[in-house]
């Protein structure tokens, strides 16, 4: 009796701990990924500051492209990731995207244990679109004829 008690304890304390598994991409928050655009030591396309005009097909307007420091090692082809590649993990590539000179929206890849994470949010945190959001939208264009691991500039610049 005493022992079965004893047990009950420490099982049902094994079962109240237990660790909820979660999906990894979503231990990645909009928040933390602003943060990251935030900084300042990501590498410009092609180390052009300047804006760059949107593609035939691009829904942002003028633009500036970041990548930080994992993603640009993958860019050996002329300043482009290779044909037939693919980014590495931890690759954040940030779309600053600019109205009258300022950035009023970031758009972002962040790559994940091999896929794409998609966002946009402003600068002010107000979020567009949410890494948990459906990333069909994105992919769907991003999958035109000439992509690069989804990636869309290097058709146009
Ligand atoms: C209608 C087509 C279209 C849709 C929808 C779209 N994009 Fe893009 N995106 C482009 C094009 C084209 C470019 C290349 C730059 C340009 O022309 O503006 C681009 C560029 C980017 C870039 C810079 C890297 C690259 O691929 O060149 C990011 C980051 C990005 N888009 C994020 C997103 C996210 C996040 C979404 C979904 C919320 C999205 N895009 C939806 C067409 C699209």
């Amino acid at each position: 009796m005493f022992l079965s008690i004893f047990l009950s304890v420490i099982f049902g304390c094994m079962f109240c701990t237990k660790k909820v598994a979660k999906n990894p991409a979503l231990a990645y928050s909009d928040f933390a990924i602003l943060d990251s655009c935030l900084k300042t030591n990501h590498v410009y396309y092609k180390n052009d500051a300047n804006l760059l005009l949107p593609g035939s097909v691009g829904p942002h307007g003028n633009f500036k492209l970041r990548f930080n420091a994992i993603a640009s090692k993958a860019l050996t082809d002329n300043g482009k990731l290779p044909v037939g590649k693919t980014m590495p993990d931890g690759s954040l590539v940030i779309k600053d995207i600019y109205s009258g000179g300022n950035i009023a929206l970031y758009a972002y890849m962040y790559k994940v244990k091999g896929s794409w994470l998609w966002g946009e949010i402003k600068p002010n945190k107000d979020i567009v679109h949410s890494v948990n959001d459906n990333i069909g939208v994105c992919t769907g264009c991003h999958s035109q004829a000439g992509n690069r691991d989804l990636i869309t500039t290097f058709n146009f610049h």
